[in-house]
């Protein structure tokens, strides 16, 4: 039903989604998100991976716990991480265990015509999945925006209409170029949700760390909205300045 709920906004009106890693954080997202997604980009904003291959199911699995607790409505949805999918077989026992464990709302796979087996057996199996197409961390060796060329174009459209076919219940694109991101969206029935993909998505998602200002990224596609660095920056001092001139803790603080 939720699933249901979540396409039929494709054509109405605009999905809002951002990755979140814990509880707190999470909670607050609930407020104003469509769907939140434990990405396996905590691999680099928390872990300092030099790539999102290093994430292993049982940190994303107990990241997702966390963030669990802090989703009253919006879709959850926990990114299978590298080599986790490599088969159908794989795929469904990992995705099961990810879905038991973190009672997540459906699982996030990155790949195109080579995981259309992966993605319709999951689905039979009542996991819904959700693609990701165009720059695909987990496999990409390095970071270029994709779209540029008539092949590459051919093969994200190809894959998106396979990805739909297979079952998947919506899709990231990620860094494509701005008209092909139109031709993808309106050529199939499924939202797609961009990053770095132009406003010609059905939907956007950011990594929230990104957007607040603390994660030291310096990418095109990121609209910072706060400088929640400075912000903590500032609590953080006055805390060490009234620590060291014997204010905190005053009476009201102690027993
Ligand atoms: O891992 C992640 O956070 C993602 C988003 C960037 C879509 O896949």
């Amino acid at each position: 039903m939720k699933i249901k709920k979540f396409i039929n906004k494709k054509n109405k009106t605009k999905i809002v989604a951002l990755t979140a890693y814990s509880k707190n954080i999470a909670s607050v997202l609930d407020n104003y998100c469509d769907l939140i997604l434990v990405g396996d980009s905590l691999g680099s904003v928390l872990y300092n991976y030099k790539s999102t291959k290093e994430v292993t199911l049982n940190t994303i699995i107990e990241h997702s716990k966390s963030v669990r607790m802090g989703i009253k409505r919006s879709l959850m949805i926990v990114d299978m991480p590298y080599n986790t999918y490599r088969n159908p077989k794989e795929a469904l026992k990992n995705a099961k265990l990810i879905m038991k464990k973190t009672k997540s709302d459906g699982v996030k796979l990155e790949g195109g015509k080579k995981i259309t087996k992966i993605i319709n057996t999951l689905v039979k199996n009542n996991i819904p999945v959700m693609g990701h197409l165009g720059v695909l961390p987990q496999s990409d060796k390095k970071f270029k925006f994709k779209g540029e060329n008539k092949v590459e174009k051919e093969n994200i459209l190809r894959d998106a209409k396979l990805l739909e076919q297979s079952g998947a219940f919506s899709m990231v694109l990620e860094c494509i170029e701005t008209s092909l991101a139109k031709l993808v969206t309106d050529s199939i029935g499924i939202p797609t949700i961009g990053i770095g993909a132009s406003k010609n998505c059905d939907g956007q998602i950011l990594v929230f760390d990104d957007l607040i200002g603390l994660n030291p990224i310096k990418v095109r596609f990121v609209k910072k909205y706060t400088n929640i660095k400075r912000e903590l920056s500032k609590a953080v001092s006055k805390y060490a300045n009234d620590v060291k001139k014997r204010k905190f803790p005053s009476k009201k603080y102690s027993y």
